[in-house]
């Protein structure tokens, strides 16, 4: 009796151990998408619900809210986009202008890669393709997509960490279609993008992948770091150890074109989280429907939503007041005391995604 009592209690515990090694190794494999971190859990998105554009009429700019003042008064569903619909349009411009000038950036020489094929998600029941990028709150975006697929019924539903799972969560890849498939869908389907500012975007997956290191992810810390300060760091005899990737080694690495595609190789891959949004989702060659800022996602996220006829489905959750804006003082803190000669070579690396989505050149860092 005893005896068994023993094995019992050694069983649990060998279960509980390759639960926890099993636990690990998945999270490991995921690379765990970009987002706002802890402040994910405070975006809570409903499906279905009453919808929250309410708000956003006091977040329109002055001219739109101005304008629009007559219908504020009126049901939510009446909320008039046609302002925003000019901005949006806008945008559309600037990137067809900018794709067209190609002679200053090689744009339309990045071609349709598998890697942005990987890139695109599709939901074939509502014709969407949606390109994600890096730290923008992608996470939720694709919450919503998988639930309009249909394999879950809610956004509450999915587990974390098949949120990136995408042979088993119901949102496919563009890249795991045929073809004509491809071509169809890049074709007749509604698609759309977020981007942000690109050196706010860089400093985010900074402090993301180096600085708060999650656990899960190791790969930045023991093999990307290590290297890129070999290559870029002046003194790394005296500090390699210890004290971890400095964004100034990081600027240098960015900046450093052939060096950095080099490094890549090494690590085997292009890194989704700091290669250009013109090699992510070449809005040269797909022409997207819509392009979302993160910088105005207030307005953006309905809109999209309406643009894209699933705003009866969805409503986007209230996003916490200011982490979406353009932050000046973080940007000039974090690139204080790095050289204009590094800060003007990361700029030249991320000129096309600054001319191509109308993101001023930061003349206060550059000058
Ligand atoms: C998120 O939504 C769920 C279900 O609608 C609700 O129970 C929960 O309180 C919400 N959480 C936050 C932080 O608003
Ligand atoms: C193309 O880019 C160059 C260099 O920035 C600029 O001088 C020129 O005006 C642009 N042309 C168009 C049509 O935008
Ligand atoms: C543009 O692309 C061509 C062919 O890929 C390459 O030879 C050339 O060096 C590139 N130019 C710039 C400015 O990157
Ligand atoms: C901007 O960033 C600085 C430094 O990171 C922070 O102290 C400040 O609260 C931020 N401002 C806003 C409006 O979020």
């Amino acid at each position: 009796m005893m005896r068994r009592h023993w094995l019992l209690v050694g069983a649990c515990g060998w279960v509980l151990l390759i639960l926890m090694f099993v636990s690990k190794f998945i999270n490991f494999g995921f690379r765990m998408p970009d987002d706002y971190g802890g402040r994910a859990e405070s975006l809570n998105w409903t499906i279905p619900s009453l919808r929250t554009m309410k708000p956003l009429l006091n977040q329109l700019p002055q001219n739109a809210a101005s304008q629009s003042s007559p219908t504020s008064s009126a049901q939510p569903d009446e909320v008039d986009f046609s302002d925003w619909e000019l901005v949006m349009r806008q945008r559309l411009q600037l990137l067809s202008t900018v794709c067209k000038n190609s002679s200053l950036w090689n744009l339309t020489h990045t071609s349709v890669r598998k890697l942005v094929l990987d890139r695109i998600f599709v939901c074939d029941k509502h014709k969407i393709l949606f390109c994600q990028t890096p730290k923008v709150g992608n996470t939720q975006w694709k919450k919503v997509l998988i639930v309009l697929n249909g394999k879950f019924p809610r956004v509450q539903d999915i587990p974390e960490n098949l949120v990136h799972d995408h042979e088993r969560n119901g949102l496919p890849r563009l890249s795991s279609m045929s073809d004509a498939e491809i071509t169809e869908r890049l074709k007749t389907y509604f698609k759309f993008l977020i981007v942000r500012d690109p050196f706010e975007r860089l400093i985010s997956a900074f402090k993301d992948k180096f600085v708060q290191n999650p656990r899960f992810e190791p790969w930045y810390k023991h093999t990307i770091a290590p290297a890129i300060i070999r290559k870029y760091r002046k003194y790394h005899r005296d500090s390699s150890g210890s004290a971890g990737l400095h964004f100034e080694d990081f600027v240098r690495y960015l900046g450093d074109e052939s060096g950095q595609k080099q490094l890549d190789r090494q690590f085997g891959e292009h890194i989704i989280h700091w290669i250009t949004y013109v090699e992510l989702c070449a809005p040269c060659h797909i022409s997207y429907d819509v392009i979302g800022h993160h910088e105005t996602l207030e307005q953006d996220a309905p809109y999209i939503l309406k643009a894209a006829k699933i705003e009866h489905l969805v409503s986007y959750p209230s996003i916490p007041q200011g982490i979406t804006h353009y932050n000046r003082t973080k940007v000039e803190h974090y690139f204080s005391g790095i050289s204009k000669r590094d800060i003007r070579r990361l700029y030249t690396s991320y000129q096309g995604d600054f001319s191509l989505f109308g993101y001023h050149r930061p003349d206060f860092l550059l000058d």
